[in-house]
């Protein structure tokens, strides 16, 4: 495959810290010094990062955090800062994931916040959209991310500064489903999206994902999509030998 993708591991809340730590030493068997044609990011959660960190780099790896503050420093109780995740080795941060977004309720304007304060520190944010299954049905999906989008091309319609930012098109009803949207659904999604970030952020380089049940089985066909350049892969990032495959898969 000619185009350079970007894999995200989401690791999520799935492991506690041991079996977290066990998962970066798996994960070590995979020397990726050599491979120059994709990018591989891992982000466990926090309290994992600074053993990630001390072991993953070294054989090729990115590391990213799952969120962080929309604050830069301060009084505010179990936020993380953009500060501290840039000293800690991350040079990615997913943010805006439906999860955080349904049961921590953050909005669309705390996404395009969390982005300036990720890009002020040099880090890459990975910026999560997707719609519900209704909406789905309802033929709203554009409709949905274009609003979930809004703040952030807002933040960034004026940019002189180049930034790169990842975008992850998530469908709530594919995450942890099994279900994969069709090929023709996706281009037209891919393609669309790819549209609206060149001609409404002109200066920014957007670098699209797709998320929600990637396995080793979808993932070539998913990747030979259109402006899909990458993934975010939750559940078959925990299980060594398919995040494997994916990995050769999208370096061949
Ligand atoms: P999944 O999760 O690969 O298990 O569907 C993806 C995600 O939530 O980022």
């Amino acid at each position: 495959m000619n185009k350079k993708y970007t894999l995200v591991a989401n690791w999520k809340m799935q492991l506690p810290y041991n079996q977290a730590k066990e998962l970066c030493s798996t994960y070590q068997q995979l020397n990726l010094t050599h491979n120059h044609t994709s990018t591989i990011v891992v982000c466990p959660s926090f309290e994992t990062l600074s053993y990630a960190a001390q072991t993953l780099p070294q054989k090729g790896f990115s590391l990213g955090a799952q969120t962080c503050s929309t604050h830069k420093t301060g009084a505010y109780t179990g936020d993380v800062s953009a500060q501290s995740l840039a000293q800690l080795g991350c040079s990615y941060c997913i943010i805006g994931h439906s999860e955080r977004r349904m049961h921590q309720g953050e909005t669309s304007h705390d996404v395009a916040t969390k982005m300036l304060r990720l890009l002020e520190h040099g880090i890459h944010p990975i910026i999560c959209i997707g719609e519900t299954e209704h909406e789905h049905h309802q033929g709203l999906t554009v409709h949905t991310l274009h609003e979930q989008l809004e703040p952030v091309i807002q933040a960034l319609v004026h940019t002189t500064t180049h930034p790169t930012i990842l975008i992850a098109y998530e469908p709530i009803w594919s995450i942890g489903s099994g279900n994969v949207p069709t090929r023709d659904y996706l281009t037209k999604i891919f393609t669309w999206l790819d549209q609206l970030c060149t001609t409404l952020m002109p200066n920014v380089r957007c670098k699209l994902l797709y998320g929600g049940s990637v396995d080793e089985k979808n993932s070539k066909d998913i990747a030979s999509v259109d402006h899909v350049h990458g993934f975010l892969v939750g559940g078959a990032s925990l299980d060594f030998q398919k995040f494997k495959n994916i990995v050769s898969l999208i370096s061949e």
